[in-house]
């Protein structure tokens, strides 16, 4: 249990809707998106012609396999370590390479679902029976700080889909720096970046016609609903995109179509929404190479190299700890 102020809550998703919801202007974090219909929908959106992140990611993967998978050969092999690691689409490909290479290492999948850690495992016996896995549930900071425990042999610390963009810049690099703090010697860190591009290709991505991203971004309030005992009608909430070019942040927002009352029996907290007022829910940061190399040595790591798709939309980096 957890206290703020006077108020005690049983879990971190109650302490943090608390406090997003009294806030002003009202948020909420992305990370709370993904329960098992939330995971479902990801991956519905990882499927749309329109979220070009997941092709690009996987043609760097797909392409550039072997050069990938030689930087992080070591004699004593290697720990692979995955920081929400979702369904580990694009991560297979690597897998698979190092799998048929007989190389050794072992794979340490992290993501704050059960659920998703629970359908990769599953997927990953069938499909790869020679690869050691060890799941483990939590957020990218309870971890990291587990990490630092695999201290025996090389450690890869892999960090896919842009979920970096998730962070504002000041929250990236206390991260990055984390990450940094618990890499030693010849660790590697090898991350995705979405790029800046026109405009409107990042708010498609965001902002589809069927309404995947819309339902995505409604399902926290299903989630409140269900999980805190909450009485949100969905439907009296607009799903609403916005991207800055000048910062490259792609911005979701839930806006109250109209003033309305939600209470929360898990939190007995009223919630009052004026007609158009809005809840932050993500963003999703898109970056330069001078912004990457800046938040690198903000953070102490060194870009060691980088791969890109054939329309630079996205980048894979590798780093090492200076
Ligand atoms: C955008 S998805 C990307 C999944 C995968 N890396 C990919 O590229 O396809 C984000 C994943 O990270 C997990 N996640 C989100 N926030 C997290 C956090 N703070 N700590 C740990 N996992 C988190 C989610 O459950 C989800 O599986």
């Amino acid at each position: 249990m957890t206290n703020s102020n006077t108020k005690t809550f049983n879990s971190t998703f109650e302490k943090e809707v608390n406090e997003g919801l009294v806030a002003f202007p009202k948020y909420l974090s992305s990370k709370w998106f993904y329960d098992k219909k939330g995971d479902k929908l990801f991956q519905d959106i990882m499927a749309m012609p329109e979220y070009y992140l997941t092709d690009c990611e996987y043609n760097i993967l797909d392409t550039h396999t072997a050069a990938i998978a030689n930087q992080f050969n070591s004699p004593e092999g290697f720990d692979l370590i995955e920081l929400g690691a979702g369904d580990g689409k694009k991560t297979k490909l690597l897998l698979k390479y190092l799998s048929d290479q007989n190389v050794n290492f072992d794979y340490l999948p992290i993501d704050i679902s059960q659920n998703a850690l629970d359908q990769l495992e599953e997927s990953l016996t069938k499909e790869f029976p020679k690869v050691s896995v060890k799941t483990q549930q939590g957020t990218y900071f309870e971890v990291l700080e587990k990490i630092s425990e695999y201290n025996k042999r090389k450690k890869i610390i892999l960090f896919l889909g842009s979920n970096i963009g998730n962070l504002l810049h000041e929250q990236a690099i206390n991260f990055l720096t984390k990450v940094k703090d618990v890499m030693s010697g010849d660790d590697m860190l090898f991350m995705g970046f979405d790029q800046k591009k026109h405009p409107q290709t990042i708010l498609d991505a965001y902002n589809d016609k069927a309404g995947i991203t819309e339902a995505f971004n409604k399902n926290i309030l299903h989630r409140i609903n269900n999980e805190l005992e909450a009485n949100f009608n969905v439907d009296n909430f607009l799903h609403w995109e916005v991207y800055d070019p000048e910062s490259g942040s792609a911005k979701s927002y839930l806006v109250s179509k109209e003033a309305q009352t939600v209470y929360i029996k898990a939190l007995d907290l009223t919630v009052n929404f004026n007609a158009w007022e809005s809840i932050h829910t993500e963003i999703s940061q898109k970056y330069t190479d001078a912004v990457v190399e800046w938040l690198a040595e903000e953070s102490g790591l060194k870009v060691v190299t980088n791969f890109t798709d054939e329309n630079k939309y996205y980048k894979n980096y590798i780093f090492n700890a200076n």
